[in-house]
């Protein structure tokens, strides 16, 4: 059968903010805010934006390039650029194989057979493995993070009928509460949302992605900018804006650097395949250099600003700043009820997140929709279908646990019996083993994989194409120095090389011996 040829970005601006917009979602307006409140503020800012210049983007950059290198999506690139055979994978496949015998010995069933599963993938896929974990990493994630997605239609549906205006927040949570338990409300949105989804990703890269991508990210610049200045503009706005910006040092601790660092990978998209797929479709022409460099700032500039529409108004209306999780849908709703036309404002802050939400949930679907196409060669109507349908049935899980376990129970069952784990909601075994583990994990062997295995070299190659100036330019270049190499300034190919080979992947092996106990 005749490939068809893959397609292509139709600009490099359209390819740089359909990334950002990828990047940009729930992380950046919901979490990143009421992290940087309950770390510290400004300090903690400070050490996120340490972790994203030293790792988040690194391992930005080498993901695009594997992408571009391979054209193809993660199964595809992991294939063709690893060697036909890695002692190191073979180790690992000996090592997991054991563990998984010895977890079976001690009647760890479901471990055990996990173990073993993998150690088989190892053997008959070597690094190939890294690039399926990340497409189910993807379809995962998107399962559930469809689930909120729903919910913020359902909220701005509700927002037009006029039900969303509540006095205080124990209304809005107990409003907040019935919805999500109410299985034909969030399953029915939970479809819409995907519906959406499929839509736009069905459409194609250029009609689709790319074209939604330059109509929506102004919109949501828009509408945060606006969010900000009325949020500054109300009286007693100072107090959160102090809150927020000046730093408090004694709060930074362990704890806050990884969450930090945790926090870069998840809200840079990165680890679990997407950037490769978008690289797929970048030419060699482009300055791939430059390109992470663009959408790493937007991203850290789109968080930042997500803090400065939340906390002012917060404070200004005596609202609870460290309200966690359930901030967007039940603060919000009850502190902008109080200014005049307080439902555009509602309507207007759920329209953000909706924009925010679905240009992530369309990356995600591109990643499986894409593997889809290069490994069973569908035409992409169908693999967009076969995805998207498959990923509407998983989030069924998620919401329907979510409104009660007991509506699944064998599925409870198979957690605590299979796996000794005991959790709220399917939705939070695909929300922590996705966030904490699997982005982490990837993350941390993409960098071992295009530092150690496939190189440096050959990566720096592939930059140069688009970015000749790489390979020589160093911070002493920039600020007027010569090219020569003394005084000896360490290019930025060099650094990005260390931090690939040294720095990203000892960062999240620390984070995973302190996040299991063992520091
Ligand atoms: N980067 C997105 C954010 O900041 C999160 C995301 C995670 C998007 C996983 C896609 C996939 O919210």
């Amino acid at each position: 059968m005749k490939q068809e040829k893959r397609e292509h970005w139709g600009s490099s601006f359209g390819f740089i903010i359909a990334a950002a917009g990828s990047a940009v979602g729930l992380g950046n307006i919901w979490k990143f805010p009421y992290v940087t409140g309950e770390n510290g503020g400004a300090a903690f800012v400070l050490v996120y934006l340490i972790c994203i210049l030293l790792i988040g983007f690194p391992i930005m950059l080498a993901e695009l390039t594997i992408g571009r290198k391979a054209q193809k999506g993660p199964i595809g690139a992991f294939r063709d650029l690893m060697p036909k055979n890695c002692l190191i994978a073979h180790i690992l496949g000996i090592t997991i194989g054991l563990s998984g015998l010895g977890l079976l010995f001690f009647k760890h069933w479901g471990w055990g057979v996990l173990a073993i599963v993998l150690a088989a993938a190892i053997f008959k896929l070597s690094w190939g493995v890294v690039g399926y974990i990340s497409v189910i990493c993807a379809f995962v994630i998107l399962s559930f993070y469809s689930v909120i997605g729903g919910w913020t239609i359902g909220y701005i549906v509700d927002t037009i009928r006029g039900v969303v205006n509540f006095e205080t927040t124990e209304q809005a949570s107990s409003f907040f509460g019935a919805n999500i338990t109410n299985l034909p409300w969030a399953i029915s949105y939970h479809i819409l949302f995907m519906v959406i989804c499929i839509a736009l990703v069905m459409s194609g890269l250029k009609k689709g992605i790319e074209k939604w991508s330059k109509i929506l990210m102004p919109l949501l610049i828009i509408l945060l900018i606006a969010l900000i200045i009325r949020g500054l503009s109300l009286p007693g706005a100072q107090a959160g804006v102090s809150f927020y910006l000046l730093p408090d040092f004694s709060k930074i601790s362990t704890q806050s650097i990884l969450v930090a660092l945790g926090h870069a990978f998840f809200s840079l998209s990165l680890g679990m395949g997407i950037i490769i797929t978008y690289g797929s479709y970048v030419e060699e022409k482009q300055d791939l250099f430059k390109a992470s460099l663009s959408i790493v700032a937007f991203d850290t500039i789109i968080a930042l600003l997500a803090g400065l529409a939340m906390f002012p108004a917060i404070f200004a209306l005596g609202g609870e700043p460290t309200a966690g999780p359930g901030l967007i849908f039940q603060v919000i709703p009850t502190i902008f009820h109080k200014i005049p036309f307080g439902t555009v404002w509602i309507f207007m802050f759920f329209t953000l997140i909706l924009i925010a939400a679905l240009t992530s949930a369309i990356s995600l679907l591109e990643v499986v929709t894409s593997a889809m196409m290069d490994e069973f060669k569908f035409s992409r109507h169908k693999a967009t279908a076969a995805s998207g349908i498959s990923i509407v049935l998983l989030g069924l899980l998620s919401a329907v646990s979510v409104a009660n376990w007991d509506n699944i129970e064998w599925l409870h069952t198979f957690f605590v019996k299979g796996f000794n784990i005991n959790v709220s909601s399917f939705f939070d075994v695909a929300d922590h083993l996705t966030a904490n583990w699997l982005l982490p994990i990837g993350g941390m062997l993409l960098a071992i994989f295009v530092g150690w295995i496939w190189g440096t070299k050959h990566a720096v190659e592939e930059i140069k194409k688009g970015a000749p100036e790489f390979e020589n330019t160093s911070f002493l270049v920039i600020f007027g120095g010569s090219k020569d190499k003394k005084p000896y300034v360490p290019t930025f190919a060099a650094i990005w090389g260390f931090s690939l080979r040294f720095l990203s992947p000892i960062a999240v092996i620390i984070v995973f011996l302190y996040s299991i106990g063992w520091i």
